[in-house]
C-alpha cells in the first residue's frame, strides 16, 4: 500500500502531514470513536480527528445513520432542499451573527467567500488578515503563513500561494498587537474591505480587549469583521467564538466540526451584507458570485443536524472544555519533569506543545521557539502510536476522548520525549 502511495502522492501525502520517514506514513482503513487503524492493523490514539472536523468522534452511530437516511432520498440537489432550510435555521438560532447564510462544501469556500463578498459590497480592494493565520486554500487564506513577513512590511508574504498580486492586496498585522492593527487599519481605512481573524489564532487566545477592540475599530471605520470560525464553531460553545469570547462580527465562516466528518461550509452574516450574493444583483458592481455544487447537500446536511443535536445535549460543552484543560495540565506536568522550556497553548478541546520559554502571544513570538523539536516529538508520537498532523502539530479532543485514551496518550508522550533526549 505505501509503495502505491509513494508512487501516487506527492510527499506521500494528500496535503500537510510532512512525514519525513516513508515507513512511518500510516495509511488509514478504519477509525472508531478517538481510536484510528492503519492498513498493516496497527491502532492509533488520534489527536487530530481529521484536522478537527470529527468532534463527537469517528464513525458515531447517530451521524452516520442521519446520513444514510438523507442518502436514500439522493445524495445531492444543488438546490435548497429540506435539510439545508432546516439547518440554516438552526444555525440562524445558533450563531449570533447569522441573520442569512449560504452554504459551500469546505471551509476554504466559506472565508473565500466571505472575503469576495467584503470586497463587493464596500467596493474597496484591501484585506487584512494576522500573520500566521490560515483561512482555507485560496490564496488570502495562505499569504503570510508559510513564511513570515519581512519584519519592516505590512504587505503580505506570498510564499506558497501561487499569487504574486496579493502582495499588494493582503495587509499582515501581528495576532494580538491591537495599538498596530489599530494604527494598520486606520492608515488603509479608504481600501480595506475587510478584517479577517481566526479569533483562537491556531491555538493562541486572544488577549484581553483584542478582539473587542477590533469590533470597536472596524465598526468605527465601516469595515467588514469576518470572524473564521472554522475551527472555533460549535467547538468553543455552541454559538463559536462569538458566544464564548463575546464578540459579534458583521460574517463569519464555518466548517469542519458542523458537518461531523462531512464536508460542509457556511457563511452567513447580517442581511444588508448577505444581500451581496442575491442574484438580483447580477451583472451589477456590488453583487458577488457564489455557487457550490455540493454546498449544502442533504447529506452533509443531515450528518450536521445529528452533529449539533448531540453537541448541545446537557454538558457535552463542559465535558469538552474540561478534557482540554485536563489534557493541558497533564502535558504540563510531563513536561516540566522533562525539564524542558516550553508552553502548551489552547484553549477548550484544543492543544498544542511549543518549546520556548516566551510567552507566546502572536505568530512572530511562536517564530523563536524550536520548531525542529515540534516536529521531531510529533513524528516520534506517530510511531508511538499516536495519529496526529506532524506539520499542523496542533492537537485536537473530541467527545470520544475519556480517561483510558488520556492515559495512554500520556505514556505515549513521555515515552516519545525520553527517546528524542536520549
Ligand atoms: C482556521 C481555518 N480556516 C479555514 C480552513 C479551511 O478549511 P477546509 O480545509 O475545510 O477548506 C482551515 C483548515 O484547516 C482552518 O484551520
Amino acid at each position: 500500500m505505501i509503495h502505491r502511495a509513494k508512487n501516487l502522492f506527492p510527499g506521500i501525502s494528500n496535503g500537510e502531514f510532512g512525514i519525513i520517514d516513508e515507513s512511518s506514513v500510516p495509511i488509514i482503513q478504519s477509525g472508531d470513536g478517538a481510536r484510528v487503524w492503519d492498513s498493516n492493523g496497527k491502532a492509533y490514539i488520534d489527536m487530530t480527528m481529521a484536522w478537527g472536523s470529527v468532534l463527537i468522534g469517528h464513525a458515531n452511530p447517530v451521524i452516520r445513520e442521519a446520513a444514510f437516511n438523507a442518502a436514500k432520498n439522493g445524495t445531492n440537489f444543488a438546490a435548497l432542499n429540506t435539510q439545508m432550510v432546516e439547518l440554516g435555521d438552526q444555525i440562524a438560532s445558533i450563531s449570533p451573527c447569522v441573520e442569512k447564510i449560504r452554504f459551500v462544501a469546505s471551509g476554504t469556500e466559506a472565508t473565500m467567500l466571505c472575503l469576495r463578498l467584503a470586497r463587493s459590497v464596500s467596493g474597496k480592494s484591501k484585506i487584512l488578515k494576522f500573520e500566521g493565520a490560515y483561512h482555507g486554500q485560496h490564496p488570502e487564506g495562505i499569504a503570510s503563513m508559510v513564511q513570515l513577513n519581512d519584519r519592516s512590511s505590512t504587505k503580505a508574504n506570498t510564499s506558497g500561494t501561487g499569487a504574486p498580486w496579493v502582495k499588494e492586496s493582503v495587509l499582515v498585522a501581528p495576532f494580538n498587537d491591537l495599538e498596530a492593527t489599530r494604527a494598520l487599519i486606520k492608515e488603509n481605512a479608504a481600501d480595506l474591505a475587510a478584517v479577517i481573524v481566526e479569533p483562537l489564532h491556531r491555538c493562541l487566545k486572544p488577549v484581553d480587549g483584542f478582539l473587542s477592540g477590533l469590533r470597536k475599530i472596524t465598526q468605527e471605520l465601516g469595515i467588514i469583521l469576518v470572524f473564521d470560525e472554522v475551527v472555533t464553531g460549535f467547538r468553543l460553545a455552541l454559538g463559536g467564538a462569538q458566544e464564548y469570547y463575546g464578540v459579534k462580527p458583521d460574517l463569519v465562516a464555518y466548517g469542519k466540526a458542523l458537518g461531523g466528518g462531512f464536508p460542509i461550509g457556511a457563511f452567513g452574516g447580517s442581511e444588508e451584507i448577505m444581500e451581496g450574493v442575491n442574484e438580483s444583483r447580477y451583472s451589477k458592481l456590488n453583487y458577488s458570485w457564489s455557487a457550490s455544487t455540493t454546498g449544502g447537500n442533504p447529506v452533509s446536511c443531515a450528518a450536521a443536524m445529528a452533529t449539533i443535536k448531540l453537541l448541545s445535549e446537557q454538558q457535552n460543552f463542559e465535558k469538552l472544555h474540561r478534557l482540554g484543560r485536563e489534557f493541558r495540565k497533564q502535558l504540563t506536568e510531563i513536561l516540566v519533569n522533562n525539564e524542558e522550556p516550553f508552553q502548551v497553548l489552547g484553549d477548550g478541546p484544543l492543544a498544542q506543545v511549543v518549546f520556548t520559554d516566551r510567552t507566546i502571544n502572536n505568530s512572530r513570538d511562536w517564530g523563536v521557539a524550536d520548531r525542529n523539536k515540534g516536529l521531531l516529538l510529533m513524528l516520534q508520537l506517530i510511531k508511538e502510536g499516536v495519529f496526529l498532523n506532524p506539520m499542523g502539530t496542533k492537537m485536537y479532543l473530541s467527545l470520544s476522548h475519556g480517561a483510558k485514551e488520556m492515559e495512554e496518550f500520556s505514556d505515549k508522550f513521555s515515552s516519545a520525549l525520553k527517546s528524542l533526549n536520549s
